[in-house]
């Protein structure tokens, strides 16, 4: 039978019924969720109680996944899985960073890995502990926003490239400096500031605060330029605002989204997610 996305708003986002995510999909099923992923950029799978190793199965079932690097403010990590959490690795909260040392990358728009050659393609996130308040994840639609501009905004923008820059990141988030190795493993990276999608061949804005400036433009007029897309982009009538429930399992499209976690009560309530990333490929 087939899948039958209820939406989650007026825009974005479906919730899919009837999906065991615990066994990796049949092709037919695999094609069903990728066209729903590509039309409506959000998937929610109620209920899904998943060990780590079916959450990696089942999202394995849509490509190669992101091996992670980098392991932020505690939890643990395998190589291609890591968690999203205020939690050490004995299940305690964590205390506030210390001065200098905070990262605040998360609730800041972007769109993952975009200061990466190969930017990721869909990632997976399972609410394993969520918050009663706050916290949820809001996504708001690059490809809506790119329809809404007009045709002169279109034209001007077409052909532009944007600097992708994960130290200019953690300058726009008011984050610690990037690191000496952060800025050896990732160096600024191009991609089109219209971006097809290799999926459906729908055309986004492609930016958020990895994005740093636009080439050939002085940059301080570049940055400016992107902030005001940004603050267009991200304007409530193209956001879904995502209220975490325990087994919710998330999937969402990277090429043609921004998303961002909400303010919560990072140090009196549990947060705990666990995360798988697909690869994506080169920009066009
Ligand atoms: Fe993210």
């Amino acid at each position: 039978m087939p899948l039958t996305p209820t939406p989650l708003s007026d825009l974005l986002g479906v919730e899919i019924a009837g999906v065991d995510c615990r066994v990796p999909p049949s092709a037919a099923v695999k094609a069903e969720i990728l066209e729903a992923l590509y039309t409506h950029q959000v998937i929610v799978f109620r209920d899904q109680t998943l060990s780590e190793d079916e959450l990696i199965a089942f999202s394995e079932a849509f490509g190669e996944l992101e091996m992670h690097v980098n392991q932020q403010d505690g939890g643990y990590a395998r190589p291609n899985f890591h968690t999203v959490t205020n939690l050490d690795k004995d299940g305690n909260i964590l205390p506030p960073p210390e001065p200098g040392k905070e990262y605040n990358g998360t609730s800041a728009w972007h769109s993952d890995k975009s200061y990466m050659p190969y930017p990721s393609m869909a990632t997976f996130l399972h609410g394993i502990e969520v918050t009663k308040e706050g916290g949820e994840t809001l996504f708001a639609s690059l490809t809506h926003a790119y329809a809404a501009l007009d045709d002169e905004a279109k034209a001007r923008l077409d052909g532009l490239k944007c600097v992708h820059h994960w130290a200019q990141s953690m300058r726009n988030s008011k984050s610690r400096p990037a690191t000496e190795e952060e800025e050896r493993l990732a160096p600024p990276v191009t991609h089109p500031l219209i971006r097809t999608h290799p999926g459906n061949g729908r055309k986004s804005l492609y930016i958020g605060y990895h994005a740093s400036h636009i080439e050939g433009m002085d940059e301080d007029e570049g940055r400016a330029e992107l902030f005001r897309l940004l603050d267009f982009a991200t304007q409530d009538r193209f956001v879904y605002a995502h209220k975490w429930r325990v087994g919710d399992l998330v999937v969402w499209d990277n090429p043609s989204l921004v998303h961002k976690s909400a303010p919560y009560k990072k140090y009196e309530e549990r947060r705990h997610l666990h995360r798988t990333v697909v690869r994506g490929g080169a920009t066009f």
